[in-house]
């Protein structure tokens, strides 16, 4: 049985000003007030997990722990088959000091040159911690995936990272061409939500 939430504050163990606002309307139904890590002033701690689920649970209990209050967290990327899971929890380090998608999907496409298995799927794990009393956290964690296969060459410009390669199964267009409303009912993170709504926010 999970534990529920009904406290009036939660922290989103983000500085992504975009994340924050989607999971802000994500959560909107259950009247908890929403706040950043980074209007806090909380560090972001290192991602020195090997998994996302790790990653996820590292960021939520460090921003519960130093904020007092309860915090939700996610951690997500690409996992190509045919490269041993990679990018994986490396998919935003991939694109370089500079952010570059271009170069991180070049890299995907370089690896997969002379390989039949163009599958892949987009992982999402998201973590809500409770701080509890000092020492102890309480933690409930979720992991939502989507899957598909990568194309070459990238299309469409709607959505962000990886999406150009991207297409869901039973789709055929990419992420990168498909409305971000409907990205947002089918993908990893709307998986990931349905989950933790269902086991912690609804009544
Ligand atoms: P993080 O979870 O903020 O560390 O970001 C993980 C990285 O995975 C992002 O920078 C993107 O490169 C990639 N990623 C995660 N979700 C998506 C998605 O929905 N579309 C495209 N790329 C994604």
């Amino acid at each position: 049985m999970s534990r529920h939430f009904d406290d009036p504050t939660l922290v989103i163990a983000s500085h992504n000003p975009g994340k924050v606002r989607e999971i802000a309307a994500l959560l909107a139904p259950f009247g908890a007030k929403v706040v950043s890590a980074g209007e806090l002033n909380l560090e972001e701690p290192e991602e020195t997990g090997t998994t996302f689920i790790a990653n996820a649970e590292l960021k939520a209990r460090a921003t519960a722990e130093a904020s007092g209050l309860p915090a939700l967290a996610d951690d997500s990327g690409l996992v190509v088959t045919a490269l041993g899971g990679d990018p994986g929890i490396y998919s935003a380090r991939w694109a370089g000091p500079d952010k570059d998608f271009g170069l991180a999907m070049q890299k995907v496409e370089d690896g997969l040159q002379g390989k039949e298995d163009r599958t892949a799927h987009f992982a999402c794990a998201l973590s809500l911690c409770w701080p509890d009393d000092g020492q102890r956290v309480h933690l409930e964690t979720f992991e939502g995936n989507v899957h598909g296969v990568l194309v070459w060459p990238p299309r469409g410009d709607k959505g962000f990272g990886y999406d150009p390669v991207f297409m869901a199964d039973g789709d055929t267009i990419t992420f990168g061409e498909m409305d971000q409303d409907k990205k947002h009912q089918i993908s990893h993170r709307a998986d990931a939500f349905r989950k933790l709504v269902d086991a912690c926010f609804r009544n």
